[in-house]
């Protein structure tokens, strides 16, 4: 039987490095572009099965070499974005141009496209989510057999995004900032259930067409998520809970000296609840949210 394979972006990342190990425990031969060659040769020895496992180097910003990469067809799985924890790249120049380059590249190669979104793209309140829903415009207008996933906020161990972010600095603050008095809402996903249901959505072509929210079972607080971050660390922290109103005059203050960093901050303090969880179509076992949050985040 001829092994399944794929072509992984974004591989080096969070999700990116779980998808992998989920890959190839199926024994799905895996393709990753890496933008560095350190860090290719990083995800090569955690993977450990050369024979299944191969980087190729380049970057979604530029166009050429991207064909070589795709040259003999297949899945693709793109992850790869500027995200608002690694945005240097510039949300569109990667998200938007970088999308189209790729798919221009798997035109040609008539090869399937899982693109993963995210849930901001569903109500867009900032410029990462406006990059994401033009990225979905271009893979839905490319004409490519694809399927796209909007994730909630992903969470799991090695989260280098906002819950790892926020959990780091509980640990060496000792100081828990709860921004917007802590009510936002989130509906975080563990990232071996998206990978999961990538892995799914890879196996069944049925699901093409499709745009599928996909986030976790549970709503929560942000207040409620850093209150278990702080268990988490083990160590005394103390809680410091900005109103929704002196979140904002912080925010206008972090505004006229990094205006962008105040778009980020802003963008991540929305609600982030799915309107449509596709999650059940997956059948993926129920998950504690707390205990989950703990085992991945303690120290
Ligand atoms: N994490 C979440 O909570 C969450 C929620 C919803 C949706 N998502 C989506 O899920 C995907 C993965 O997220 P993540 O948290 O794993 O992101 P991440 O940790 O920030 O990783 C981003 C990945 O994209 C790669 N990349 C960035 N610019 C690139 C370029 N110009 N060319 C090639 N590769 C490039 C990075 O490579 P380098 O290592 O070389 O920088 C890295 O592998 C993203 O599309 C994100 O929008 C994530």
């Amino acid at each position: 039987m001829k092994t399944p394979r794929c072509f992984v972006t974004g591989g080096t990342g969070f999700v990116g490095r779980h998808l992998i190990r989920h890959l190839i425990s199926r024994e799905i031969a895996v393709s990753a572009l890496t933008r560095d060659q350190d860090q290719a040769s990083a995800l090569e020895s955690m993977v450990a099965r050369p024979g299944l496992f191969h980087t190729f180097n380049g970057d979604l910003c530029q166009a050429e070499g991207l064909q070589e990469w795709l040259r003999d067809g297949g899945t693709i799985i793109h992850l790869a974005a500027a995200t608002p924890a690694h945005p240097s790249s510039g949300y569109r120049r990667v998200n938007v141009e970088g999308t189209r380059h790729l798919c221009a590249a798997a035109q040609r190669c008539r090869a399937r496209f899982i693109h993963i979104s995210s849930l901001n793209a569903s109500r867009v309140t900032g410029a990462y989510g406006q990059s994401k829903l033009d990225s979905e415009d271009i893979v839905r207008q490319s004409g490519l057999d694809y399927c796209i996933l909007r994730p909630a906020l992903v969470y799991g161990p090695g989260d280098t995004g906002m819950l790892g972010r926020i959990s780091a600095a509980i640990r060496n603050t000792r100081l828990a900032i709860i921004p917007n008095g802590g009510q936002n809402r989130f509906q975080p996903i563990h990232v071996d259930d998206l990978c999961e249901a990538i892995l799914q959505v890879f196996a069944d072509p049925r699901l093409g067409g499709r745009i599928l929210e996909i986030a976790g079972e549970d709503i929560i607080t942000l207040g409620e998520l850093i209150g278990i971050l702080r268990q988490g660390t083990g160590r005394c922290s103390l809680p410091f809970i900005l109103s929704p109103s002196l979140t904002r005059a912080v925010l206008h203050c972090v505004g006229m000296f990094q205006p962008q960093t105040r778009c980020r901050l802003q963008e991540s303090l929305t609600d982030r609840v799915a309107a449509e969880n596709a999650l059940p179509e997956f059948g993926l076992a129920k998950r504690d949210l707390a205990q989950e949050l703990l085992r991945a985040y303690s120290s």
